[in-house]
């Protein structure tokens, strides 16, 4: 076991109603003017966006909406947001809504802490980030783990880059879940978010050769919890226990837990995120349509570990590793497609001409340029990225 440092200080305030407790956390946080952060408008139709205000007012903070996070959220729209979040003197931004409103939430308060400096520059650690606003979430989907994260990713539609940032000024100080909240989700984004779930615990459990027997049996347990809930969420999206498994699955796979004493890796989220920037996909799906040929190409480097999430995670016999590895590969991967997702580049953009020309765009963006290695189970550049892109073509 690799040394570490665990610390994961957000409030969860979890269960039925929780989103009314939203003024008090607020106040709790030191919060009294408050910019609400939401998305495309699903809050607002729900009357979520509604319950959260009275509860602001109950609690006597003052606030001012702002909407319009769109998933993939973008760099000018963040940069809309600090300045109304300056004009309006705010002390505290609370998201209500999944990923892309709580990033988007997260880099305001980063811009409007810092007036003096562009927002990309400190995003890409150009200029150091020292200090933010607090942060607050109220979730209305499992799937990034943004409530929990030290990350935050943005795009920035000038240079058609997705890049994210990790930094402890990225955790939200609460993070209300009602997961009651979840039972209008598209099923499409219900199954994005499974797969991204189970993505970020994966991105953890794929590094070999190093001792972690803990931090593997949490990380098979909420892979179990999360495929056997999934299954029961697809037929029955009002299934509070299930949804609530799934939920609490979601800031688990994303608050570092799942990586003690082993580290992360997430490259497929790298190759994700270059399809997401160029393509605008959705992020869970933008992960099935890789993890296929990213494990097929990867597999043989580390059959043991491979192995082992597949007796562990599929309950699959067999006693040979490389056999068990490419088993556990076809089981996540049936999955993936039992849930709807894409599980090659071909489903993912039918329309769309995957050239050699467009293979090697997408490489480049996801080692940015050449220059990051991809994998911990060994070295990946750019012209073996193109391999696991054209592997997934299919
Ligand atoms: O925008 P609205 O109208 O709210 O609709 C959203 C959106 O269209 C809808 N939705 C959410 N909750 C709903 C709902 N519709 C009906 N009922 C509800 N209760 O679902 C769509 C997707 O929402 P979004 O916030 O984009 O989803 P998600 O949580 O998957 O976030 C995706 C973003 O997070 C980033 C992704 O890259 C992507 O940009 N990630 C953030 C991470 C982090 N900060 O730690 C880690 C992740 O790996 C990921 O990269
Ligand atoms: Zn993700």
């Amino acid at each position: 076991m690799n040394n570490f440092e665990q610390y994961t200080p957000t409030k969860v305030i979890f269960g039925k109603a929780a989103e009314e407790k939203a003024g008090e956390a607020v106040k709790k946080a030191g919060g009294s003017n408050v910019l609400l952060v939401y998305g495309g408008g699903s809050a607002k139709k729900s009357g979520l966006l509604d319950r959260v205000g009275k509860s602001l007012e109950a609690a006597g903070i003052k606030y001012t909406e702002f909407g319009g996070a769109k998933p993939n959220p973008t760099l000018a729209h963040a940069e809309e947001g600090v300045a109304l979040a300056k004009e309006k003197c705010v002390d505290l931004i609370l998201a209500v809504g999944g990923g892309s409103a709580i990033d988007t939430a997260k880099a305001i308060a980063h811009g409007t802490a810092n007036p003096d400096n562009d927002l990309w520059d400190l995003w890409t650690k150009k200029v150091p980030l020292t200090k933010s606003l607090p942060v607050g979430a109220v979730l209305t989907i499992a799937a990034a783990g943004s409530e929990m994260s030290d990350s935050a990713v943005l795009t920035n539609e000038s240079t058609g880059a997705k890049a994210g940032i990790n930094t402890e000024f990225n955790r939200c100080r609460f993070a209300i879940m009602n997961p009651e909240l979840t039972f209008t989700l598209p099923l499409y984004q219900q199954a994005a978010g499974i797969t991204d779930i189970m993505m970020h615990t994966m991105e953890r459990y794929f590094i070999p050769d190093i001792k972690c027997d803990l931090t593997d049996e949490i990380a098979e347990g909420l892979l179990r919890t999360v495929i056997k809930n999934g299954r029961i969420v697809m037929k029955d999206q009002n299934d509070y226990d299930a949804q609530a498994e799934i939920m609490w699955c979601s800031s688990i796979s994303h608050n570092n837990l799942t990586e003690c004493g082993r580290g992360k890796d997430f490259s497929v989220h790298k190759f994700g995120h270059a399809l997401s920037a160029v393509f605008d996909y959705t992020h869970g799906a933008s992960l099935a349509a890789v993890w296929g040929a990213w494990a097929e190409y990867l597999y043989k480097d580390a059959p043991e570990r491979f192995a082992k999430f597949a007796r562990n995670v599929w309950n699959i016999k067999d006693d040979d590793d490389l056999g068990a590895a490419k088993k556990g590969i076809d089981a996540t991967v049936e999955y993936f497609k039992s849930l709807g997702m894409p599980v090659s580049l071909k489903e993912i953009g039918p329309d769309v001409d995957w050239t050699d020309e467009v293979i090697r765009t997408l490489a480049m963006k996801a080692t940015m340029q050449d220059t990051v290695k991809l994998s911990r189970i060994r070295p990946i550049g750019a012209a073996e990225a193109a391999q696991i892109y054209k592997l997934a073509l299919r």
